[in-house]
């Protein structure tokens, strides 16, 4: 069965057809939700657009196209409203039956893409020898709700994490650690390599001797040297077990195959430059070999260099994203790369994908999505920061969500046991720490407030969770096994009812919309919009108390809604509770 906005959008476009000809059958009908249910279910607002390419006005459009309907088995009703809407309202009949097919829908109603892509997805991304602070909680949080989204939809999705793992830093952190007596063998936790990567970097610029030392162990790392190189793959090594175990905390579906550092890239940079230089891309700079990207322009209005090798021969973080991108295109054959890096790097991303496509490296048929954040702010609008001015340790934020979400639930439930109270607290913190992060716009920055994200009321992860733990709540009370339970026929003559199947029936055009736009918050709002039509219904449709058919109908929908929020919540790495 197509879902309905489908069925609405060709039965449109065939009416259209009929009204104006066959060239205009390929038009958007521009189904939307009525804005007012009053006046229907959905509207069409095609008839503004078509109206202005036929020279005709939008209202006359629109009745010929009504006309021309065929509402036969679909639409209970068609009206016009204001300049040239057309209100559509379904046939109540489709609605339940749609409803009962969703619940019976293995994939909930989400519908698998038509041509499925290899999807490349590079994000989290943190750095070797330092702990992942709160920067790294969003691309991290967000990549991974779009890693489940598309592979709900049908794609298949490589995970790429672009570990920064070369580099000159290493030659001080790798001097600094032999002074130190580091032994490779002997392992040191995140905490110490952080400690150790800040008085690195304290010595490199303060002590002359060490400074020149540290250099010329870049030169040596560089050249392969055995020594320098065990030291340096310990480094790596110990903080990927380090990222593993945050991954594993958060839930996050990353694991160290996904990892493909900038190191990995190393040994092709040359080839890369060398590509450049043979298709002519290449200029010389003050000694540094640069390409210039189209279309930028420094203050003056020159034209922008990209460098992608220094005088001195070494090559560059935007040298190692070309090389990055060559790779999955060519090597892992994505058709679209989507990188999740924060808007300070806005520009450095414009840049070589600007370069990938004049070169020609990169064709039209490939899509470089870019998936840009804004900052996590502290209650003062400034940098979330800790009280004594430093940058906040992602795993602080998460012991201190598990703790707070622990005590908010020994509030309100003190009756869970031990276990499952542990158990729920890790899914409420991990839930509204990734929430918050994922419910506002991603573009913008969001003000870190641990108090609004925990809230039980609003759009936030316990409202959810809470609303999914309320239905299973009923199905016990009930004592009915929430499973097994396969519904029968739907009902939706109530309109808190049908208010709520219109929603429900929305949630795979919704995912749809998400893969596409890559805008998570999108779903959020679908999600808490559908808690809060639950709420209605549920106020205003007795469940348990009604009989037969009814309960039955009014049970479906209620477990329908459960499911629904449980996979939504999912395709956004949230895990559901059935009591909290
Ligand atoms: N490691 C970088 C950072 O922490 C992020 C890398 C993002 N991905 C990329 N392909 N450049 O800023």
């Amino acid at each position: 069965m197509h879902d309905l906005q489908t069925l609405l959008e060709q039965r449109i476009r065939t009416a259209t057809a009929a009204a104006f000809g066959d060239e205009h059958a390929a038009i958007d009908p521009l189904i939307r939700s009525a804005s007012n249910p009053q006046h229907g279910d959905f509207q069409a607002n095609l008839a503004m657009a078509l109206g202005k390419k036929l020279g005709q006005p939008p209202r006359k459009v629109a009745e010929a196209i009504v006309d021309a309907l065929d509402t036969q088995g679909l639409l209970a009703g068609v009206s016009l409203g204001g300049p040239g809407f057309i209100n559509l309202t379904v046939e109540p009949g489709v609605l339940a039956e749609h409803a009962v097919a969703m619940l019976a829908d293995d994939g909930g109603g989400v519908p698998r893409a038509g041509t499925p892509q290899t999807v490349v997805v590079d994000y989290s991304s943190p750095n070797v020898a330092k702990e992942m602070h709160v920067g790294h909680l969003r691309s991290t949080v967000i990549g991974d709700a779009l890693v489940r989204t598309l592979e709900a939809v049908g794609h298949t999705v490589v995970r790429q994490n672009h570990l920064g793992d070369w580099g000159t830093q290493f030659g001080m952190l790798i001097e600094n650690l032999k002074d130190a007596g580091f032994d490779p063998q002997a392992g040191a936790s995140a905490g110490e390599l952080t400690a150790l990567y800040k008085a690195a970097k304290k010595r490199f610029d303060d002590d002359a001797d060490f400074n020149t030392r540290a250099r010329a162990r870049v030169v040596k790392l560089q050249a392969g040297d055995e020594e320098t190189l065990a030291v340096w793959r310990a480094l790596v090594a110990l903080s990927n077990d380090y990222f593993e175990t945050v991954y594993g905390r958060m839930g996050v579906k990353l694991t160290r195959d996904d990892v493909r550092g900038e190191s990995f890239y190393n040994d092709k940079l040359a080839a890369v430059v060398g590509r450049l230089d043979e298709g002519g891309h290449l200029k010389e700079s003050q000694g540094a070999k640069v390409v210039f990207p189209e279309g930028f322009a420094d203050r003056e209005g020159e034209p922008l260099p990209m460098i992608v090798q220094k005088s001195d021969g070494g090559y560059l973080y935007a040298t190692t994203d070309l090389a990055a991108a060559v790779y999955r295109v060519e090597e892992i054959k994505a058709a679209r790369v989507i990188y999740v890096i924060g808007l300070p790097q806005r520009q450095h991303f414009q840049m070589f994908s600007t370069t990938l496509r004049q070169c020609g490296w990169v064709d039209d048929a490939v899509r470089l999505d870019y998936v840009g954040f804004g900052s996590v702010l502290g209650a003062d609008k400034k940098m979330f920061k800790t009280r004594s001015g430093e940058t906040v340790r992602l795993v602080d934020l998460l012991d201190e969500a598990e703790k707070r979400a622990a005590a908010a639930i020994a509030e309100k439930n003190p009756d869970l046991p031990g276990s499952e109270a542990a158990a729920v607290a890790k899914a409420v913190g991990m839930g509204s720490l990734k929430y918050a992060d994922l419910s506002g716009d991603r573009v913008k920055d969001y003000v870190f407030d641990w108090d609004r994200m925990l809230a039980l009321d609003g759009n936030t992860a316990p409202y959810l969770l809470y609303s999914y733990a309320r239905i299973r709540s009923i199905f016990r009370k009930g004592d009915i096994a929430f499973d097994g339970f396969a519904g029968g026929q739907v009902s939706v003559a109530a309109s808190a009812e049908r208010g709520l199947v219109l929603q429900l029936l929305g949630f795979g055009a919704m995912v749809e919309s998400v893969a596409q736009s890559l805008e998570p918050h999108r779903l959020c709002n679908y999600l808490y919009e559908l808690a809060t039509r639950y709420h209605r219904f549920f106020e205003a449709c007795p469940v348990l108390k009604s009989e037969g058919e009814l309960r039955d109908s009014r049970l479906a929908l209620c477990k329908l809604t459960a499911l629904t929020l449980e996979r939504g919540l999912g395709l956004l790495g949230i895990e559901v509770v059935e009591r909290m």
